[in-house]
């Protein structure tokens, strides 16, 4: 997609977002009423104007003193696949009202096109007749540089995002643990993000014991996939944890719901870390960043983690395993131990952790745990940029849930209440000594089955923009 910022366009397919206001104010001479400046009112016409006949799709975002970022990202994404639907290619967006920066607009005017019009058909065999192809972003005179530095940054964001959605969208006879990791190298080659890939003797050696013994049913071998970034080496080193399931069938604790198709992307949250890295490296943040992508598949099969099997940790913990289902703890456990090993001084994981936590907040939130002040700005940074989480309590009440008659630990709680809460209380077992952690639940928000705003139906890319952001702000960082 080309960007350009002009003051007149020479396209004949407007996108107009406005404010309640602004529709009052019956701008270019439409036939507009207050109401289409509704929030999420869309309306499409033919208008003549200077003798041409025009395509106009006008987006309402609501009254002025109430937009946020998100209602012009989603509008964008509504427009942007209503101009496709009319086979318009090039387009001309215009924003009238809100009192947003021009950085703000830009940024949000890319993330909600890009996002919104998105596309997986890799493996349909009619592919998607158009795309967007060139967009005029039309603003008055003045300045322009703000509206640049906002396009660059949409730029970015919704490239990565697009690639978490990419990948988690992909089959899993198509993207496993070792395609995973090369796909990664690949990716990465030639940027400053630096990637190593642990496989077969590597994990012995460092004792990757939890990957090792939940990737050990399967015919593709686990990985441990780092990433680095380093723009910033004297900063305080954060680490990005994302669980790379690339299938989980549950193992021999097996699924048995009818369809689990979904499972192929219980590596969304690798995607979001993998895609989070790609933005900070297209934008040249000045941080100091790695990501751990711990990957395996979850089968059942002659060589599978057993339930019951005890697995002993390179940091002395020992845990039971009583339902192989359970396994994305058991391959972070392996990822925290490292962050500190590697001197993280922060360290967020994000995973598609457990059913609990999609049941509690549903398909829109993920749910955080840990530090005060990380999920606090967490979750303020998730509600601008779109990607919500909301806090959860990490009950120590709930321990004994955990309790094993012969390890230190078992991997699933007695009884069927507060499963999201024992997860991170598992987890939270492995975090290293003085290291501050956060760790998001995104089972629920991994994809969604509808369309709308600039969510497509499939992966979502959820917590690319949310990581990006946050080693941005973070203190220290
Ligand atoms: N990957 C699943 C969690 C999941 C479920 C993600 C639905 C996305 C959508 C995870 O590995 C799992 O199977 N969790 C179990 C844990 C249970 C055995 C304690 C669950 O949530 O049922
Ligand atoms: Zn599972
Ligand atoms: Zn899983």
């Amino acid at each position: 997609m080309e960007w350009e910022i002009v003051a007149e366009t020479r396209f004949s397919c407007h996108l107009v977002l406005l404010t309640s206001e602004a529709a009052k104010e019956r701008p270019f001479g439409l036939p507009l009423e207050e109401r289409h400046g509704k929030k999420e009112e869309l309306t499409s016409f033919l208008f003549e104007r200077g003798g041409d006949i025009e395509r106009w799709i006008v987006a309402g975002l609501g009254p002025q003193d109430q937009v946020r970022s998100e209602h012009l990202r989603r509008a964008c994404g509504e427009a942007g696949r209503t101009a496709l639907k009319d086979g318009r290619e090039e387009v001309a967006v215009h924003v009238l009202g809100p009192s947003l920066s021009p950085e703000t607009i830009a940024q949000s005017i890319v993330e909600g096109l890009v996002l919104g019009t998105y596309v997986f058909d890799r493996y349909k065999s009619k592919k998607h007749e158009y795309r967007l192809k060139r967009v005029d972003v039309v603003v008055p005179e003045g300045d322009r540089s703000p509206y640049r530095a906002g396009i660059e940054r949409g730029v970015a964001h919704a490239a990565g995002t697009c690639l978490a959605r990419d990948l988690a969208n992909e089959p899993s006879n198509r993207l496993r643990p070792d395609t995973l990791a090369d796909h990664v190298q690949r990716h990465f080659a030639g940027t400053p993000v630096s990637v190593e890939v642990y496989g077969g003797a590597d994990l012995e050696r460092m004792r990757l014991r939890g990957l090792q013994a939940v990737g050990k049913g399967s015919l593709y071998s686990p990985r441990m996939i780092e990433m680095r970034y380093q723009a910033a080496p004297e900063k305080p080193l954060i680490a990005l944890i994302g669980k790379g399931m690339t299938f989980d069938s549950g193992g021999i604790s097996l699924k048995t719901q009818r369809d689990i198709s979904d499972m192929r992307m219980d590596m969304a949250g690798a995607a979001a870390v993998i895609g989070a890295l790609d933005v900070i490296a297209r934008l040249g943040l000045p941080v100091n960043v790695i990501g751990l992508v711990p990957a395996a598949e979850n089968m059942p099969g002659g060589h599978s983690m057993l339930p019951g099997e005890i697995i002993e940790y390179a940091n002395g913990t020992t845990v039971q395993v009583a339902n192989t289902d359970a396994e994305g703890r058991l391959i972070l456990a392996d990822a925290l131990i490292l962050a500190g090993q590697r001197g993280a001084q922060t360290a967020v994981d994000i995973a598609t952790l457990t059913g609990a936590c999609a049941a509690a907040l549903g398909g829109k939130v993920a749910g955080v745990f840990g530090d005060d002040r990380l999920t606090h700005v967490l979750k303020e940074i998730g509600d601008e940029v779109g990607d919500r989480v909301w806090p959860l309590p990490l009950v120590d009440d709930y321990e004994t849930m955990l309790k094993s008659e012969y390890a230190d630990v078992k991997n699933i709680s007695e009884g069927p209440y507060g499963g999201a809460i024992t997860a991170a209380l598992f987890l939270r077992r492995f975090v290293p000594e003085g290291v501050r952690w956060a760790h998001i639940d995104m089972a629920g928000p991994m994809d969604t089955s509808s369309t709308k705003g600039y969510w497509v139906a499939g992966a979502t890319g959820f917590g690319v923009r949310l990581l990006a952001r946050f080693v941005e702000e973070w203190p220290g960082s």
